[in-house]
């Protein structure tokens, strides 16, 4: 996507053929600031500190982890060093161990001094196809987007709420749930978009709004639980947020405040999409609520909450009494039959092992059998 006119991907190899560029996201929105990663350390860093972060991109910056890791040593040894380095970075996005496995898989019983090439080709390989893949997301649900349109008799724009960020900065390029609506805007279908804020750290009021405003999208951020309040009243069309891990029954992790949202929207007959690329699919996992691993992560992101001061510098202050502890749940899951639909590269399926498996049928052996069957996707609202 464009920022300042420029086409930027979120993670790219500079033109000296081995440095990591990224767009620092600690930064957003007030500063933005490309920086360079140069070994194994400074990727876990950026990873864990979140400088870089949404499942595909975090993904993404391990497999060029592994190349920089590469460069430093090419042993065997090195190899699973730098997969337990940045396997321990963060628990929840099931994208960064699928990353991780692809590159110890294509580096093992290889020359090692071919190591530091395939290791780049296959890191670059990994972004290409994160960009495709949602592209291609874009295009299945933008068919929601457009149904959607039809049904408020095209005379008023689709208002989508999405929560956290699952836009272009989450991602290589595109975004997962921002992608329908990217190129729903782009077609001229008129969209509204609700960004909840995502506390704690606040990635729908910081980086969707950014994002969303560089690109010309309506949007308005709203408090996270603002949400059911205005499903209640009709201002809410369609729900799309995207997925951190998504089990082979179509439960889905998100950031923390999404299974509220598909409560609320299940109350509501609003539909409740979730948008994912495959490497977001893990095979291995059925129910999510007991064995998805969840993020905890430094009560301070709870307890203090930065932004820019009238100065102009963007300060951190603290929001609680001295010495108040505080929890801090990075992900939920929401459990598929509050799911109206999943929105993958392959099209648009029920939240169930057989809607998956249906769709990607080449790890049908690999999902246990869904008892419950098809899910029946919800109704969009009439008009
Ligand atoms: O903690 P974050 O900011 O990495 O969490 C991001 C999300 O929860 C996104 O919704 C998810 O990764 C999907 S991104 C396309």
């Amino acid at each position: 996507m464009k920022v300042d006119d420029v086409a930027y991907r979120t993670i790219w190899c500079d033109d000296d053929g081995w440095s990591v560029r990224v767009i620092d996201q600690t930064r957003l929105p007030h500063h933005f600031e490309v920086v360079s990663l140069t070994s194994l350390d400074a990727v876990g860093q950026a990873i864990r500190a979140m400088m870089v972060r949404g499942a595909p991109l975090i993904g993404a910056a391990a497999a060029y982890g592994m190349a920089l890791a590469m460069r430093e040593e090419t042993s065997d040894a090195a190899i699973d060093f730098a997969y337990d380095t940045l396997i321990a970075t963060r628990p929840t996005a099931v994208n960064l161990r699928w990353a991780l496995d692809d590159m110890r898989e294509r580096l093992r019983n290889r020359p090692h001094d071919a190591r530091v090439g395939i290791a780049y080709q296959r890191a670059a390989e990994i972004c290409d196809e994160d960009v495709a893949i949602n592209s291609a997301i874009g295009d299945h649900g933008l068919a929601l987007i457009r149904e959607a349109y039809e049904a408020t008799g095209k005379d008023r724009p689709v208002n989508i709420l999405t929560h956290c960020n699952a836009g272009w900065l989450a991602t290589v390029d595109w975004g997962t749930a921002l992608s329908p609506i990217y190129k729903a805007h782009d077609l001229g279908i008129p969209v509204h978009v609700w960004a909840d804020e995502t506390r704690p750290r606040n990635q729908g009021a910081a980086l969707t709004a950014w994002e969303l405003g560089r690109h010309g999208v309506s949007h308005a951020v709203v408090a996270d639980n603002a949400g059911g309040h205005m499903m209640q009243h009709g201002m809410v069309d369609l729900c799309i947020t995207g997925t951190d891990r998504t089990t082979a029954h179509g439960d889905v992790a998100n950031k923390i405040g999404t299974y509220l949202k598909a409560l609320a929207a299940h109350d509501n007959g609003v539909p409740f999409y979730v948008a994912l690329p495959s490497p977001t699919i893990d095979w291995t996992v059925t129910d999510g609520v007991r064995d998805i691993p969840i993020e905890q992560r430094d009560e301070t992101e709870v307890t203090q909450i930065a932004g820019r001061a009238p100065g102009g510098e963007v300060v951190t202050v603290q929001l609680t009494p001295d010495g108040t502890p505080a929890a801090n749940y990075a992900f939920d899951v929401t459990p598929a039959r509050l799911v109206s639909g999943l929105i993958t590269e392959r099209g648009i399926c029920p939240a169930s092992a057989g809607g998956l498996s249906a769709l990607f049928p080449e790890h049908a052996s690999e999902a246990i059998s869904d008892q419950q069957g098809v899910a029946s996707p919800a109704k969009l609202p009439s008009a």
